[in-house]
């Protein structure tokens, strides 16, 4: 008999062929997520379950599910999951690290380029029939070739960041709860303090996970040190960020722009505050969607699905169980 899995979304078709060939799967095939009662509901007798970041995961779910064996999250980030509440369970949590990481660069500096540039802006006011001639002065940005970049996490998506900006010929200054010695040098990238960061920066781009701690890590104060013509980026997760403080932030001047593929909440209902504002950007959580990534990504996804349900170690482990 193939083991009763829960698939939380539909996967590309050659993800969710191999799966079927193995398991016996009961899949959530709507674009919306299932929410956390029907997956409460779903996991009761399931073996394996196969998520995206959209879903909560935690210790109440993972308690009422007495025969998963893994967690396997179609995404890299799992700060939906409860680790220690699975671990000690004794279930496999897998995720998909590595295969998103150029992608996510690429869309990183799509955004931080775009707002430098004020390239949705320029849309907006030819699409208003407003461009009556060429202006002197019309929708100046600011030059990245000359400019200093702080990122904010130097784990693998803020290496290829800071590869990027080097082909720009930037300056670029980083922040890391652990300084990378062999990255400087490697990278031509300098360390700094976030305050320093923050202060020196003329475009910040954040690359860190969802953590307790980094919750709310660039908040009112933070915003204070950062130069009203800066930009700040977001590719990570939107509570990284106070959205309470970035929006009188940048309502108030005191930040030139934000680009932002995650929010806090999201998705953002589109009569939010922000929304109002010409200064932001925001996209909808896509920095790792092309149609390869998110190919590779679903296949990583079902081969963690598939050791964990044979008793092997996931290939791409979270956990070590
Ligand atoms: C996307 O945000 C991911 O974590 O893969």
């Amino acid at each position: 008999m193939k083991p009763k899995v829960y698939i939380t979304r539909h996967l590309p078709d050659i993800a969710q062929e191999r799966l079927m060939t193995f398991c016996d799967p009961v899949l959530w095939d709507v674009d919306t997520p299932p929410g956390y009662e029907e997956i409460l509901r779903q996991v009761k007798d399931k073996e394996g379950l196969l998520c995206l970041l959209t879903d909560r995961i935690d210790a109440h779910l993972i308690e009422s599910a007495p025969h998963l064996r893994v967690i396997s999250q179609c995404a890299v980030g799992f700060d939906n999951i409860d680790i220690p509440a699975a671990t000690s369970r004794g279930i496999a949590v897998g995720n998909t690290p590595g295969v998103l990481t150029e992608t996510t660069a690429d869309f990183a500096f799509a955004l931080l380029m775009t707002a430098a540039r004020r390239v949705v802006e320029g849309m907006d006011y030819v699409r208003a029939g407003k461009w009556q001639t060429w202006g002197l002065s019309l929708l100046l940005g600011s030059d990245l070739y000359a400019g200093t970049l702080g990122i904010v996490g130097m784990g693998r998506i803020g290496q290829a960041v800071a590869r990027r900006a080097r082909g720009f010929n930037m300056k670029i200054l980083y922040y890391d709860n652990q300084r990378k010695p062999d990255l400087e040098k490697v990278l031509g990238i300098g360390y700094a303090e976030l305050d320093d960061l923050l202060r020196q920066a003329d475009f910040v781009s954040l690359h860190i996970n969802l953590t307790p701690q980094n919750r709310g890590l660039i908040g009112p104060r933070e915003l204070a040190l950062m130069k009203p013509t800066a930009i700040l980026i977001n590719t990570a997760r939107g509570p990284v960020v106070d959205t309470e403080a970035l929006y009188l932030a940048l309502k108030e001047n005191r930040l030139a722009h934000a680009a932002l593929d995650v929010t806090d909440p999201e998705p953002l209902p589109s009569s939010h505050p922000l929304l109002a504002l010409s200064n932001v950007t925001i996209t909808p959580h896509i920095a790792s969607a092309t149609v390869t990534t998110r190919t590779r990504m679903a296949l990583m996804a079902v081969e963690n699905l598939l050791a964990g349900l044979s008793g092997e170690k996931l290939p791409y482990p979270v956990n070590h169980i």
